[in-house]
């Protein structure tokens, strides 16, 4: 369409090889809103004739409304925008159709689009956050009475509650959370109206289109408006940081699943059977949490290596940071969902967690705070504690079940002393002796989780409001073109 100062047609294989039609049809939505509100606001700013503004707009709608499927078209557009101009001249004539670029360029074009298709895109994953964060609640206050090993070095370190563990996940999905909301601030501005890279000289208002398309701001500057992609480097960043933890949560339940642990055991409904083996009951949906938080780090690079370098204003390269970024928000939004599936069905065997909590000399440092509270020195208690640990091993027991003669012969302190300290602590009661804010006692169980509960319930309120501005608003334009349009 646009080839008029050019002798040739573009070579098939340089056809293809530009073309983003692929990647575009995401968009598609987002551009032909961007398309009404540019024709809307061309009208209003006596740009263009009623007659035509109504023939384009009336064509906008029926696209729309139709639904599309940028396949069904052969090949020959550049991208969506070209395609898009096309469907509309088609509709809407030649004449009416040839004044839809007008004070437009495909630079702004896009980068509008992709605003808001990232702005829809991060509801979605903001929703499923509070979503998953809402799960992990529910299983954290039935089980702030579940004994767990917790673990570092995926050693024994200290007894705790399972409860301790939801929060922590819950706690890391909040500041993911809120990573989104800050980027999502810098990402609900308006760049349309900058033109190909240096503004326009028609009189068009911007403020216009700001509105019709629910920014509450513009992108000031028409260079830094066309050609900056550093809201997408931040959005997959985002994705990239949150499918990072969840890749985390994942491995434990994959490790907590496994016989040898038996923690938990997820539903048949998210299993996947071996080909082989018929007894298998894999938690592959977990491994792929796991492994596709990798994809998504790769399109990390991929975004900010475009950028890398790239002389200011619009370059083509630009057109590569798409594709990525609609493959992290899909894989964030699986991983989400796949997670909250796994949670809310799954099956927690307590007796196998107390078990493995048992088993060790988990209270090893419960005994040396004991010891302390009798006044002796940290470091003495632990390494005296450390040589009845090792003597606990030797004799095939546990350090708590250690007799007095076995307490003098492993350590230099007061036997009475250690027999008192040892015989104050148990496994069970080791996780409520920690009441240090945070940790794993009941009452700060019960802290945390009213704690998450009110975060949760403000952030949906809120959440619900971003989504309105952006969704209702849109809705608002539409209502207006309906009007327009019957006049
Ligand atoms: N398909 C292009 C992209 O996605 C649209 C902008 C093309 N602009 C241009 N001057 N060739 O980035």
């Amino acid at each position: 369409m646009y080839r008029g100062g050019l002798e040739d047609d573009l070579d098939d294989a340089a056809q293809e090889f530009v073309s983003s039609l692929q990647s575009d049809s995401e968009i598609l939505p987002f551009d032909i809103a961007g398309t009404e509100a540019h024709v809307l606001m061309l009208y209003k700013s006596k740009i263009i004739p009623k007659a035509d503004a109504k023939k384009l707009l009336s064509a906008l709608r029926d696209i729309r409304t139709g639904g599309f499927d940028p396949m069904d078209m052969n090949q020959v557009f550049e991208d969506g925008h070209e395609l898009l101009e096309s469907w509309v001249t088609e509709k809407a004539g030649k004449r009416a159709g040839g004044r839809i670029q007008t004070a437009r360029s495909r630079n702004d074009q896009v980068a509008v689009a992709i605003r808001m298709k990232l702005r829809h895109d991060t509801n979605m994953i903001q929703t499923g956050i509070l979503q998953l964060v809402s799960a992990l609640l529910e299983l954290a206050a039935d089980n702030t009475d579940t004994t767990i090993p917790l673990y570092t070095h995926l050693q024994h370190a200290q007894a705790g509650v399972l409860s301790h563990y939801f929060l922590a996940q819950a706690g890391i999905l909040l500041r993911d959370y809120e990573r989104f909301a800050g980027m999502y601030e810098r990402l609900d501005s308006n760049p349309l109206g900058s033109g190909p890279v240096g503004g326009s000289s028609l009189g068009i208002d911007r403020e216009i289109t700001t509105r019709l398309l629910a920014f509450p701001d513009m992108v000031y500057n028409s260079l830094d408006a066309t050609s900056s992609r550093d809201h997408i480097s931040e959005f997959v960043s985002c994705v990239a940081i949150m499918c990072v933890g969840l890749s985390r949560m994942a491995e434990d339940l994959v490790i907590w699943a496994s016989d040898e642990f038996g923690f938990v055991e997820i539903a048949d409904r998210s299993a996947s059977p071996s080909s082989a083996m018929p007894q298998k009951k894999n938690p592959d949906v977990l491994e792929l949490v796991r492994g596709k938080a990798a994809g998504v780090i790769g399109d990390l690079v991929s975004v900010l290596a475009i950028q890398k370098g790239l002389a200011s204003g619009y370059g083509r390269d630009l057109q590569e940071t798409k594709e990525p970024a609609w493959r992290a928000a899909e894989v964030a939004a699986g991983s989400l969902h796949i997670l909250f599936e796994v949670l809310t069905d799954i099956t927690i065997n307590k007796n196998r967690m107390a078990q493995a909590a048992e088993s060790g000399n988990i209270t090893a440092l419960d005994v040396a705070e004991e010891l302390v509270r009798h006044k002796v020195p940290f470091r003495e208690a632990h390494l005296e504690v450390g040589k009845m640990v090792a003597a606990a091993r030797r004799a095939g027991k546990h350090v708590l079940d250690l007799t007095k003669v076995e307490i003098s012969g492993a350590c230099g302190i007061n036997p009475d002393t250690v027999a008192r300290a040892l015989s104050a602590c148990t496994v069970e009661g080791s996780a409520e002796r920690r009441r240090s804010s945070g940790g794993t006692s009941r009452q700060e169980q019960e802290r945390m989780i009213r704690q998450v509960e009110e975060s949760v319930g403000e952030l949906f309120g809120e959440l619900e409001e971003q989504r309105n501005d952006a969704t209702a608003n849109i809705g608002k334009m539409w209502q207006e073109i309906d009007e327009f349009l019957q006049r």
